[in-house]
């Protein structure tokens, strides 16, 4: 740890979630590189395991112990000081957009450990903005990414690896090195997309997983859920999702950015007025959220700070999508 005199000395313990398995008690090199195999190093990564998967390489007695004692480590430390806090957040690094104006509204780039969520009606960018991330997390740290690879969650078939490409040569990056750094599921259900993210544990420390999206978020649920007598039941399945999104991004300090298409309402087509398809579905889970509208001006977008835990919420900036991906606009561009 560096000797600066302005940073608190924090004992490491308090960023226990990133022990490694070793650390866990009765857990031995042996079993420790039983669990790896199966792809979980941290200790947080093993509370969330299901005690079935540990059973492909341990027994359920084992098993069951190991996960009890993870969990309990992990709440073990509910209290800490703001200092410690502190030097708890300073493990959260940023993904640059590709934009400046973006990058400054997200308060330097996506964040690790929490969930950006983009809305927007159809064409707004959202899937454009995930493509970007996906190559942009790859990037060495003094170019904005974090040397990392991404994971894809594509429930609406949108995906688009030509683009990938296209973007990563844009960056001068090596297409195709770049593409096998994404690592690709469609959902095809609402129960798949949480499969999914209940076995992303072993991709995401095979890959060095540090961006996790999930393109669309609720496309799903919203067509397998009608009516209001499914919603809460929706609302359940969906929280429990996210929550495990959450932990996912905590486990592995990664990002997690999740999509939301909105409907504009027809009277109030360039505000951010949106209709009831969903606007408010995640408004009680902390995260960053960003509105997306159209400008009158051809491939120009408006992103919109809507919810930030500790941003300036309301603040708004134009960006581009062109050929070359997710672009600034400049001045003399905006009308
Ligand atoms: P929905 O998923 O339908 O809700 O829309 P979205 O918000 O995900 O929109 P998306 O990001 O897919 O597309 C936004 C816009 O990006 C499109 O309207 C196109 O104008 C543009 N776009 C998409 N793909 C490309 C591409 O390969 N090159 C360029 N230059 N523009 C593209
Ligand atoms: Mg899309």
């Amino acid at each position: 740890m560096a000797e600066n005199p302005e940073e608190p000395e924090v004992e490491e313990e308090y960023i226990s979630r990133y022990k490694s398995v070793e650390d866990l008690p009765g857990v031995g090199p042996a079993t420790a590189e039983k669990l790896k195999k199966l792809g979980y190093t941290t200790v947080e990564a093993l509370a969330t395991a299901s005690i079935k998967e540990l059973t492909q390489v341990l027994g359920e007695k084992t098993a069951n112990a190991i996960v009890t004692e993870a969990r309990k480590q992990l709440i073990s430390v509910p209290f800490m000081r703001a200092d410690e806090y502190l030097k708890f957040r300073s493990t959260v690094e940023r993904i640059t957009t590709g934009c400046r104006g973006l990058d400054m509204l997200l308060g330097g780039g996506v964040e690790t450990q929490a969930i950006t969520e983009f809305y927007g009606e159809f064409g707004t960018g959202k899937s454009q903005i995930c493509h970007q991330l996906c190559v942009n997390v790859q990037l060495p740290r003094e170019r904005g990414g974090l040397e990392g690879g991404a994971l894809y969650i594509d429930t609406e078939h949108t995906f688009r690896p030509e683009r990938i490409a296209q973007i990563a040569k844009n960056l001068n990056l090596d297409p195709k090195k770049a593409l096998s750094r994404v690592i690709y599921a469609e959902a095809l259900t609402s129960d798949h997309q949480m499969y999914l993210l209940d076995h992303a544990a072993s991709q995401m420390s095979e890959h060095n997983i540090r961006l996790i999206i999930v393109d669309s978020l609720i496309a799903h649920f919203r067509s397998e859920f009608i009516g209001r007598e499914m919603l809460a039941e929706r609302q359940q399945k969906l929280e429990r999702h996210l929550h495990k999104l959450m932990k996912l991004a905590r486990a592995y300090n990664a990002a997690a950015v999740v999509t939301n298409q909105v409907m504009a309402k027809p009277d109030a087509f360039f505000t951010d007025a949106v209709g009831p398809t969903g606007g408010h579905i995640l408004a009680h889970i902390s995260h960053t959220r960003i509105f997306l509208r159209k400008s009158p001006t051809p491939h120009v977008r408006i992103a919109k700070l809507v919810v930030s835990p500790s941003l300036p919420e309301g603040s708004e900036c134009p960006f581009k999508i062109t050929e070359k991906g997710i672009e600034d606009v400049e001045v003399r561009e905006r009308k």
